[in-house]
């Protein structure tokens, strides 16, 4: 994680190696997750040539996405060179105020200095299934560009919702077990609409995961997520094998994590 000149009212641990850092407020959560994202795409870009990004959608994240719409990142970030996917995505039309596309379009893509080198939305149809695997091909095209057989993305950018679910994987739901589609679609979470989410065999093939989470509403999920050891809610699944996984969280985020995770 970049250092600054915040880092005295910063907690960082490392807990069955993943990062946990919690930020005095909500503005430094979106701060050090941007921070994290032009990271990644400046070694990613001098390393490969490109940066393939998976943002998530709901609430918290469209205050970073509005921090990329402006300095330093709107140019300091080599928008040209990244190619954006989304994690999950209601199945509306982008003008709908549910659509993931649409608020990120609003709230960064339409005001950004350069295209980025790709844009990725998940197909939106009233045949979800259709969607998904549309969806699926469209992630394939863009790794067998990259010479890639299997989907390795840069960094994948996820939330969590008060029930634990992360992108759109659902408590109970089937596609938790699925071993083979990429994307699937699903019905559920908040609004309650047709969806189509990425499964995990895509999100833990990923080279880094970073969940920003804010808020206290969120405090008790992310209690049971980060010491809970089985684990049975779907965000508690995401382990790269061959990545890292990161947590940004504000205080109020993290209210209800054991002061003994970071007195180390
Ligand atoms: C979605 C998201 C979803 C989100 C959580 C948290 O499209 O709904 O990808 O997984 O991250 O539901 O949502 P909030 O940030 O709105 O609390």
């Amino acid at each position: 994680m970049p250092d600054d000149p915040g880092s005295r009212d910063r907690r960082e641990a490392v807990r069955k190696g993943v990062e946990i850092r919690v930020e005095p407020d909500e503005a430094a959560a979106l701060q050090a997750t941007a921070e994290v994202l032009r990271e990644t795409v400046r070694s990613a870009v001098t390393n490969a040539g490109c940066a393939s990004i998976a943002i998530s959608g709901g609430s918290t994240p469209r205050g970073m996405h509005r921090l990329l719409s402006r300095p330093p990142y709107a140019e300091g970030i080599s928008w040209d060179r990244v190619h954006l996917f989304w994690t999950d995505e209601r199945l509306v039309s982008h003008e709908h105020p549910a659509s993931n596309f649409g608020a990120a379009r609003t709230d960064f893509l339409q005001s950004l200095p350069r295209s980025p080198g790709g844009l990725h939305p998940v197909p939106v149809s009233s045949d979800g299934d259709a969607s998904a695997r549309r969806y699926e091909e469209e992630i394939r095209r863009h790794f067998h560009q990259r010479h890639l057989d299997e989907p390795v993305f840069d960094l994948i950018l996820l939330g969590l919702g008060a029930d634990g679910h992360t992108a759109s994987l659902f408590p109970g739901s089937p596609v938790l077990s699925e071993q083979r589609r990429w994307a699937a679609a699903v019905k559920g979470g908040e609004p309650d609409v047709e969806r189509v989410t990425l499964t995990y065999i895509v999100l833990n093939n990923a080279r880094r995961v970073l969940f920003l989470v804010t808020g206290d509403s969120k405090a008790a999920a992310v209690r049971h997520v980060l010491t809970d050891a089985a684990p049975v809610l779907p965000a508690q699944r995401i382990r790269p094998p061959a990545g890292s996984v990161a947590w940004v969280l504000d205080r109020t985020a993290a209210s209800l994590l054991p002061r003994s995770l970071f007195s180390v």
